[in-house]
Order: structure tokens, then sequence, then C-alpha cells
């Protein structure tokens, strides 16, 4: 194993004593936890048409926008054997099925579980969405898989998974307050729960990060720079619809999300700001001056990112979705 290899499963084997023993708190109980049929209409209630149209009338009025992109994450989170299979590759972590860190993976996996399921039941009961395109996005995301530029290195593994995790609350959250808005109380509530639970889980990965930063800052710094260089890139960005390339519908997806204020350019830089103070890179000492140059870079750049979001116009192109019956 090489030098590199061994200190990072020195130090993930560090962090898994910590995350054995907070488990807990950032996974919940299954038995306990919500599911989807707690928000959907039971089938075997004598209400259950009654229930189903109410649940079609609210559809009606959400805006085309705002279904668009509700598919678009419906899509995202059910491509969830590829975050599973991807993290199951992390190097430095034992591939051990009773170890730590596949044990977290496996319990964050079945969390994760829920929300396209939830998700993807109500669109199909919403009378809004044409499944059978929707779900064949789903298998391609699935089945094209993508590369996020973290290779298998556990440490830009969780700075993607910290900065994801948060991206998806804000953007669960912000769908979740225009369905009320738009009179939809299930829908919000559905979203509410997910982004509580991506809070959850975004926590989670910020924590073992400020744990590696702890024990590694050096490597930590310049992991974090060179995920910053390269952006984060959400697993949106593979959509595709039947018939087009990768990167065709994420345009229009990032449009409809931008116009809503669901997920913008700011949000991005927000994150980043966030997650530098969570890391306290500012105080942070006993970098190297390679380390000492990357925190530079990181902390440079929210007020680079800034002035070119405030250059850019708000996307007024419209855009058919295959997705959506007209
Ligand atoms: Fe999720
Ligand atoms: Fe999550």
């Amino acid at each position: 194993m090489s030098f590199f290899a061994e200190k990072r499963r020195e130090v993930m084997l560090h962090i898994e004593k910590y995350m054995l023993e907070m488990m807990p708190t950032y996974l919940k109980p299954i038995d306990t936890n919500w599911q989807p049929s707690d928000f959907l209409p039971d089938s075997t209630s004598e209400t259950f048409y009654q229930d189903i149209k109410a649940l079609r009338e609210k559809a009606q009025d959400l805006s085309y926008d705002l279904v668009a992109v509700l598919i678009g994450d419906t899509i995202t989170e059910e491509a969830l054997p590829t975050y599973e299979s991807w993290l199951a590759m992390v190097e430095g972590v034992s591939r051990d099925e009773q170890g730590g860190w596949m044990k977290w993976n496996r319990h964050w996996t079945a969390e994760e579980n829920r929300h396209g399921d939830l998700l993807n039941k109500y669109l199909y009961l919403s009378g809004r969405v044409d499944m059978r395109q929707m779900e064949i996005s789903t298998q391609y995301l699935i089945a094209d898989g993508f590369d996020i530029g973290t290779g298998h290195d556990p440490y830009r593994n969780f700075i993607y998974t910290s900065f994801q995790e948060l991206a998806t609350n804000i953007s669960h959250r912000r769908v979740a307050s225009l369905a009320k808005k738009d009179g939809d109380t299930l829908l919000s509530k559905m979203c509410g729960v997910i982004a509580s639970d991506e809070a959850r889980h975004a926590k989670a990965y910020k924590d073992f990060i400020s744990k590696i930063f702890e024990v590694d800052p050096n490597e930590a710094m310049l992991a974090f720079e060179d995920m910053m260089r390269k952006k984060i890139v959400m697993p949106a960005h593979f959509l595709r619809e039947m018939g087009m390339k990768i990167g065709q519908t994420f345009g229009h997806f990032t449009d409809a999300a931008q116009r809503l204020g669901i997920y913008t350019a700011m949000d991005y830089v927000e994150i980043m700001q966030q997650l530098i103070e969570e890391w306290k890179l500012e105080g942070m000492r006993d970098l190297n001056e390679a380390g000492e140059k990357a925190r530079d870079y990181i902390m440079a750049l929210p007020n680079r990112l800034i002035r070119i979001a405030e250059r850019m116009k708000n996307p007024t192109m419209e855009y058919k979705f295959s997705w959506i019956h007209a």
C-alpha cells in the first residue's frame, strides 16, 4: 500500500470509532423513523379513492417549473444505487461486511432509499407526470454513472457529500415552501421531512471532515481545494431524457430551479462559506506551505463567485420536458 493510502487508512480507522459512537445521532432507528406510507393515501382504506382525488386536485395547482424540479430531484434520489456503490469503493476503509464504514453506508442508504420511494409514489399519483419518461431518465442516470471528481479518496468523498447533503437540504426545503404556497400541504410536508433527513446527513459528513482536519489538516485542505477547483457537480448534472445527451436536460432543469429560487448560484457560495466556517479554516494552524496556499485559494473563492453570480441573469427560456404531460 502506498504511503498515501496507508495514511488515509489510519485516519479513517481513527474516525470510524467516532462515527460509530455518533451514529445514533446522525441516523434514526428504523422502527420509529418515518416511512413513505405515513404520508401517502392508504390503499387499504375505504377513503383511498377520495384521498387520491384530493391529492390530484392539489397537484394540479403546482407550477410547471416546480413539477419539473420535483421530477429532477426525484430522479437523483432514485439513483441511490450509484451513490451506495460509490461510497463502498472508498479507499482506506475496510470492505468487511461488519466493518464500521460499511455499516454506515448501509444504514445511510436505508434512510436515503425512502426519499425516492416517497417522491416517486407521490408523482405517480399526482397525474402530472409521464412516468415512463421519468423512469427512463432514472434508468439512464443509474446506468450511465457519473464522475464527480472525487476518485476513491475518502476525504474528497466526504467533502463532496457534505456539500451535496447541504444542497439537497436547501432544495427540498424550498420545494416544501413553494408547494405550501401553491396549496399542496401534503407535498410540503413530504419535502420537509426529506429536507430534515438531509440536514442530519450533512451534519454527519461535516463532522467527519472536521475530525479529518484535526488529524490531517494539510491533506484535508488540499482535498477541499481540489474539490472547489473542480466545482461540486451535482448528480443532476448527468440527467438526460430519451434521445438526449448528458448535460442537455440539466441546463433546463437548473434554469427552472434558478427561476424559482430553489437552488441558485448564490446557494452554492453560501454552502461554501458555511463549510469554511464549520471547518474553521481561518484559524487553522499547523499548515505547511501547500496547505497555506490551498487555504488562501479557498478563502478567496466565495467573493469571486459572488461577483460572477451577481452578473448572472435569471434564465427565461422555457422548455418542454418529456417528463411532464402537456
Ligand atoms: Fe436524499
Ligand atoms: Fe441525504
